[in-house]
């Protein structure tokens, strides 16, 4: 029982109201952690996290994290951010606030209290990459003044904060590279790959494809991307990171809609579409990195993960083809 005490941990989750945000407050809880979930609802949602509101260990704030905080925690997980163009595209200036400041505030709180601190990075610090699969050694090819701006340089410059705060206050921090993520609780209206496909799908409606298909993508199960954040935060002090989290297995995004199609029992039909501006052609993870260090790999197949995905969109949407 002491030990149990222990061990339990005070854990802060910016952005846990979101899609990854709350699947992971379920996983820390699930290992006997106190979870304070903090908030704006910008694109987050009470329904995400309403199963957790009751449980003694789970808090919930509402609060923007471009404004400082002051909690007293153990580690913190700054996941606070708008993650698809659709969304940090309606508020550009506030988008880069929220990972600027969101960041300055959170290592200002991480450095208060001595906690251990892990940013939600992104595969898009790497741009339209001329380096396939990325490695972390790589630099990336960002366009600083694009649409996508507001988020990649955003993200990088998180990461600049991220270490110099490491070198110059000695901080404990960790910095994960997600790539594209997806599994239930994804947004249903948000213009990403997945959820787009099968949200066309269950409704029978044609299913767009931007270009010609043959661009490739990975995708990771959120289970398991879940997995490899609790995995990088438990991680030994002298790994800070950055370190790819994705799934290395490519797919072309004409498979995806094909896969969609047929788990669904669809009845769409493709179109495409023109490619928006600076969409990269290609998007891999190397992860020998996150193998190595931390153990760590995707074990959920694409097909796998497609199904609960659809069954998740089948009961928000209320229909499933069967029915329709
Ligand atoms: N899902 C992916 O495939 C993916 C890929 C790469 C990186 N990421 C990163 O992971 C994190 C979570 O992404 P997600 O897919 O769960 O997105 P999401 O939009 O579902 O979650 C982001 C959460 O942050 C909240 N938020 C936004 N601005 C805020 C602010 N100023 N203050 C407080 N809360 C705020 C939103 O309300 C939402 O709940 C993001 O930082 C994102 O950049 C996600």
């Amino acid at each position: 029982m002491r030990s149990q005490l222990f061990a339990r941990k005070r854990i802060l989750v910016t952005g846990g109201a979101g899609f990854l945000g709350s699947h992971l407050c379920e996983r820390l809880l699930s290992h006997g952690h106190d979870v304070l979930c903090v908030d704006n609802f910008f694109t987050g949602s009470k329904d995400s996290i309403v199963h957790l509101i009751g449980n003694p260990h789970f808090e919930l704030m509402r609060h923007d994290v471009t404004f400082p905080l002051y909690v007293e925690v153990d580690e913190i997980y700054n996941l606070a951010c708008p993650a698809s163009p659709i969304h940090y595209q309606f508020d550009p200036v506030q988008t880069t606030k929220t990972s600027v400041h969101g960041a300055i505030n959170m290592l200002g709180l991480a450095k208060r209290v001595k906690a251990k601190i892990l940013q939600a990075s992104t595969s898009e610090v790497y741009g339209d990459p001329d380096v396939h699969p990325q490695p972390e050694s790589y630099w990336g090819r960002v366009n600083p003044i694009g649409i996508r701006s507001c988020y990649d340089e955003g993200k990088r410059c998180a990461e600049t904060l991220f270490f110099d705060y490491y070198r110059q206050h000695r901080l404990k921090i960790k910095v994960a590279r997600i790539f594209n993520t997806y599994g239930p609780r994804m947004h249903p209206n948000d213009g990403r790959v997945v959820s787009n496909f099968i949200v066309q799908a269950i409704k029978n409606e044609p299913i767009t494809i931007y270009g010609d298909g043959k661009q490739s993508r990975s995708f990771c199960y959120v289970d398991d991307l879940v997995e490899g954040l609790v995995g990088l935060m438990n991680s030994g002090d002298e790994f800070t990171g950055p370190v790819n989290l994705g799934n290395p297995n490519e797919f072309l995004i004409a498979e995806l809609a094909s896969k969609v199609i047929e788990h669904t029992g669809s009845r769409s039909r493709i179109v495409y579409k023109t490619l928006p501006e600076d969409d990269p052609k290609q998007r891999q993870p190397d992860i020998s990195l996150a193998r190595a260090v931390l153990g760590w790999e995707p074990r959920i197949a694409l097909d796998e993960g497609l199904v609960s995905t659809i069954r998740y969109f089948e009961k928000l949407l209320g229909r499933s083809i069967a029915t329709t």
